[in-house]
């Protein structure tokens, strides 16, 4: 396992393994490694001769500047972490090496931008376009590998690899969670004791809720989840929308013929946490 800082270095290394015909997995992150992204890393080790990890708190995506300067950075344990896991390259770059000048370029996802946490993150999505565009250039990956814990996100990446005419291949992987259900996040790092022991009751509530969808209707549903989670004082639901699992839509009926995702964002005090169950 090898850390590159620098743009020319790694394209230089991953230029010589194309040469040589290997494949390349590449598996893009902001740190505070967790399960979840050792998750990924484990899968593009598993199917690519190469696998790059980026470490890169991209700040373009925070539209909240308090969100970025509290975002955990905890390097040396990242890297000891994935030693375990054998990737390649450990790809670290600073702010300047991914944007010598600023990226001005405005992506359109149209509905998949406008709805739930592109609604609530104004500019979140465009920014991650704009990182992943730079990272796909630089490390000219066969397979990517994303988290559905970010169910939009990957929603939205694809989108982009399709405008963009970009030849990766984006595979989804499952969200790993806590013993007590929390879906894994970087963010769970920043919960006090008392908001962590109460942050479980939102899976709960979502795994709970595929149950009931046999007996409620769709808007019957939302209502209940919101109000389960809201009894509990340390939570605040931001949004649950139940919708399409591609176009994002809403779903009205569970007898539409799509797959259909529940998706969700509480606050726990100042920390929003995101989760989805599939119905
Ligand atoms: P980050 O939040 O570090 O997540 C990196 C990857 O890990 C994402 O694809 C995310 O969905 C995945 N992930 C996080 N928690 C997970 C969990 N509990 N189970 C499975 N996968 C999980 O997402 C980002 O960084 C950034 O937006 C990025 C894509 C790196 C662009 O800056």
């Amino acid at each position: 396992m090898e850390t590159v800082k620098l743009v020319a270095d790694i394209k230089a290394k991953i230029s010589k393994f194309k040469d040589e015909g290997k494949t390349i997995g590449f598996v893009p992150t902001m740190g505070a490694l967790h399960k979840g992204h050792l998750s990924l890393t484990e899968a593009s080790v598993k199917n690519n001769d190469i696998t790059v990890v980026s470490i890169f708190v991209n700040p373009t995506q925070f539209n909240n500047p308090n969100d970025l300067s509290t975002y955990p950075r905890t390097l040396e344990a990242d890297l000891e972490q994935l030693s375990h896991y054998n990737p390649d390259l450990i790809f670290i770059p600073e702010v300047s090496e991914i944007y010598p000048e600023p990226d001005t370029r405005k992506f359109d996802f149209g509905l998949l931008d406008r709805v739930m946490e592109g609604k609530n993150r104004p500019g979140h999505f465009n920014g991650v376009a704009q990182v992943v565009s730079k990272l796909f250039d630089i490390v000219n990956p066969d397979n990517a590998y994303f988290g559905q814990k970010d169910f939009q996100q990957v929603a939205v990446i694809k989108q982009m690899t399709q405008d963009l005419k970009l030849n990766v291949n984006i595979v989804s992987c499952p969200i790993i969670r806590e013993k007590d259900g929390l879906a894994m996040s970087s963010r769970n790092l920043l919960l006090s004791e008392e908001q962590r022991k109460n942050a479980c009751k939102i899976s709960e509530t979502l795994f709970k809720a595929r149950n009931l969808a046999a007996e409620l209707s769709v808007h019957e549903l939302k209502d209940w989840v919101i109000k389960e989670i809201n009894k509990n004082s340390y939570l605040s639901v931001e949004y649950f929308e139940i919708v399409n699992d591609t176009s994002l839509e809403e779903i009205k009926d569970w007898k539409e013929l799509n797959n259909k995702v529940g998706c969700i964002t509480v606050q726990v005090g100042k920390i929003r946490l995101i989760d989805n169950i599939t119905f």
